[in-house]
């Protein structure tokens, strides 16, 4: 047990490792090389790459910070912190719990296809008529979800160095291992070539015919933005939470280098083992070369298990290795995500100074969780005929076609992207980045503090109306309401800042 109802990390090292396992996730394995599928190719990479670098990285540093410097959970901290915007804690609260409603059924699905494909060894691998099997069947992925909650919980109630910290010094170098063999396995496959030249060669996606329009700039970014928050967990109190867990003595900025560059290169891997993958399959199986399905969710649980279903045999122990590489993944960001709430509650009780119960509070937090959670694996992506919109009888959009994408709407469509605007709001224009920048120095030998005051005063706002407009407009199918929001968010912002007088440092 800790010494301490709190608990700290171990060593550095150790919250490295579990901050890459908070970040890297279903993000980087099933919604990165999807979303370059339909977004694409080549030049979502080059955005989403400029992103990291100018956002994701302030925003890392800034999140981290902030969590050492007030030494709790996202509530507390904005509440010490700022006097205006203490609610926007709640929002990065909010989100979480929102997210794990639908990763922990995607957790689960995992854990099925762990299972199928091993039985697979033995009596023939199953192909991608799996995935419609398991969405129709809301018994199996109600259990498999229980499943996964379970481990989740027995990881949570370890603790910060005893649970989180040990699952993830295993789990993040195990994981690097399997992706390594699937990509040697995965780019061996004739025809595999075709599936890099879609990654990186500018053009190559809709000369090939792999898309048949380029997709517009506003959805590119969107697109690429969401992804990049997403992926890299923030904006939604989780590296806040691990943050506050953080020693004096650690460098911030090199962390949050670390941090962005292996959850990049996990993105990369995974678009590597994945995308020339079912190009290759598709190709050598004949189907013409639009009509390979790279740009949806069913890559990961379709397309890629008819790679392996097509591989023989062997195809079961590659699939096995793949899908548990993925479910662990799934579990050390889930971990993060159970992780913020049950800070607060712990974080809360101290504040009032009541002692905690850190078993007690994980298995509550879980059980609400996964009650919900029952409601998504029910609905099966909206194959059971329960999804919102016929549940509610409005007409079929982005934001209701099933409950998964429901949850998803508010959390990372918007919840995310505005936490994030508000965040840089209150470093860049309320306190001033100094205010953060004094923390970050700690630690920290180098002198990064103009560029942290450019990205967060002025890239990261500006980036983040366009990012909300754009995954505004993607929910609701108009570019033209997208701009403008995007213009409106702007204009307001500029108002708000111009109107009270904020801090303006040079
Ligand atoms: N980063 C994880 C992924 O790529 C998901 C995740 C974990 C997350 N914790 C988070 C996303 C906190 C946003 C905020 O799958």
């Amino acid at each position: 047990m800790e010494n301490n109802e709190r608990g700290s990390w171990g060593s550095n090292i150790g919250f490295l490792l579990a901050a890459i396992g908070s970040a890297v996730g279903l993000g980087n394995i099933w919604g990165f090389p999807y979303k370059m599928g339909k977004s694409g190719g080549f030049v979502f990479l080059l955005v989403y790459l400029a992103l990291a670098v100018f956002v994701g990285f302030a925003i890392m540093c800034s999140e981290l910070a902030l969590g050492r410097k007030t030494g709790s959970g996202p509530i507390l901290a904005y509440k010490n912190y700022t006097k205006r915007f203490a609610s926007v804690g709640w929002l990065a609260v909010a989100a979480p719990f929102l997210i794990m409603t639908f990763y922990s059924v995607l957790g689960g699905y995992c854990i099925y296809y762990v299972i199928t494909n091993f039985i697979g060894i033995f009596k023939g691998v199953p192909d991608s008529s799996s995935f419609g099997a398991i969405l129709t069947n809301p018994w199996i992925s109600i259990g498999v979800l229980l499943l996964f909650m379970v481990i989740c919980f027995l990881i949570n109630r370890g603790g910060i160095s005893g649970g989180i910290e040990k699952f993830n010094k295993v789990g993040m170098p195990a994981l690097f291992v399997m992706l390594v063999i699937i990509i040697i396995r995965a780019l061996t496959l004739p025809n595999a070539v075709e599936g890099l030249k879609f990654m990186f060669i500018p053009g190559y996606a809709i000369k090939a015919g792999f898309i048949s329009e380029s997709p517009s700039v506003l959805s590119v970014l969107a697109t690429a933005g969401g992804q990049m928050f997403f992926s890299l967990s923030l904006a939604m109190g989780a590296m806040i939470t691990y943050g506050s867990y953080l020693s004096k003595e650690e460098n911030l900025p090199q962390n949050s280098l670390v941090i962005v560059v292996f959850d990049t290169l996990v993105a990369l891997m995974a678009g590597l083992a994945v995308i020339p993958a079912a190009v290759a399959n598709g190709i050598n199986n004949g189907i013409p070369v639009g009509e390979i399905k790279l740009g949806g969710p069913n890559l990961l649980f379709a397309t890629l298990q008819d790679v392996f279903h097509n591989m023989g045999a062997i195809g079961g122990l590659f699939g096995t290795i793949f899908y548990i590489l993925v479910l662990i993944a799934a579990v050390s960001s889930a971990i993060s995500l159970i992780e913020v709430i049950v800070t607060m509650i712990i974080d809360g009780n101290t504040l009032k100074g009541k002692s905690s119960d850190r078993s007690m509070i994980t298995v509550i937090v879980c059980a609400i969780i996964t009650a919900i959670a029952c409601l998504v694996a029910a609905d099966g992506l909206g194959s059971n005929g329960i999804a919102p919109a016929q549940l509610f009888g409005v007409e079929v959009a982005g934001w209701n076609d099933c409950w998964l994408d429901f949850f998803d709407c508010w959390s990372e469509g918007l919840a995310m992207p505005i936490g994030a605007m508000i965040m840089a709001l209150i470093i860049g224009w309320e306190k001033g980045s100094e205010s953060i920048y004094e923390e970050i120095r700690i630690g920290y030998e180098g002198d990064i503090h103009r560029f942290y005051r450019i990205c967060i005063k002025y890239i990261v706002p500006i980036v983040m109306c366009f990012i909300s407009a754009g995954s505004i407009a993607d929910y609701f199918g108009s570019q033209a309401v997208g701009y403008a929001i995007a213009i409106g968010l702007l204009v307001v912002y500029w108002a708000m800042c111009r109107a009270s007088g904020w801090v303006d440092e040079k």
